[in-house]
């Protein structure tokens, strides 16, 4: 039985003062929602004062990024350690964003992951194919690329908490959403490679959730497809009353 997780990626969006305001209005609203975990991941600046506000509620919270590293000459950089010190939980790996702005390669999201996974943290990996490998029938081969490597080298013990988030680049922010049809075939070939690379006991276990364009409106045709484990929300999860719908699959 895989439980639902249902996160919202708040991008470069919202100050300290901005994520507080935003927690007064949500945490009353999903108080005692039990059926599916619910995440945050503010910016880094916001990250900290979001843990503590969330700190004893049934919202965990965490970063956008980190470095692979736990400490060093890196301009801009957050470590593991340095998550796991704020009792940081989760850490979304290789979000496209990511891989399009700061060059991540599928090697550096590898190596988040393993770090991820020595410090105990649940890693979220982001795989999905452009319109363009699309319209050419790559997102297959895409898939299966992006996971075999992310997961290159990783063991079975210890890989339980990995999540897979499915965000095809051409639905990220475009307001048009991935077909639950669409959806649930990518998910199906990402289970086969994870089954592939950790067996599929691992594969059968772990969650694979979907983001683009996941609005109150679908989040209910989403949710009712067994293949969809969650949802990883970027602009539908910035204001209270709206994310506070998807994760009651409310339109
Ligand atoms: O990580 C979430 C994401 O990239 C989807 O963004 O705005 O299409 O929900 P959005």
């Amino acid at each position: 039985m895989r439980k639902p997780l249902i996160a919202g990626n708040w991008k470069m969006y919202k100050t300290p003062r901005e994520s507080l305001a935003f927690l007064e209005k949500f945490l009353p609203l999903v108080e005692g929602h039990t059926r599916d975990e619910i995440a945050l991941f503010p910016t880094m600046s916001s990250l900290g004062y979001v843990l503590e506000a969330t700190e004893g509620t049934n919202v965990r919270a965490g970063a956008q990024t980190m470095h692979w590293l736990n400490e060093g000459p890196y301009t801009g950089q957050t470590s593991p350690t340095m998550l796991a010190s704020i009792n940081c939980t989760h850490v979304l790996l290789g979000h496209s964003e990511r891989r399009i702005y700061a060059n991540e390669t599928d090697d550096m999201v590898n190596w988040k992951l393993k770090a991820a996974i020595g410090h105990n943290l649940v890693p979220i990996v982001c795989v999905g194919e452009t319109m363009d490998k699309r319209q050419s029938g790559l997102t297959e081969a895409v898939l299966r690329w992006q996971i075999a490597n992310a997961l290159n080298g990783v063991e079975r013990e210890g890989s339980e908490k990995l999540i897979i988030a499915y965000e095809p680049v051409w639905a990220i922010g475009t307001g048009s959403t991935a077909t639950p049809t669409v959806v649930s075939e990518a998910h199906r070939i990402i289970r086969r490679e994870v089954a592939e690379r950790l067996g599929q006991e691992r594969a059968d276990a772990t969650r694979i959730i979907y983001g683009g364009s996941v609005k109150p409106e679908n989040a209910s045709q989403l949710m009712a497809q067994p293949e969809i484990d969650g949802a990883l929300v970027g602009g539908g999860s910035l204001d209270a009353e709206t994310f506070a719908r998807i994760v009651k699959y409310s339109a």
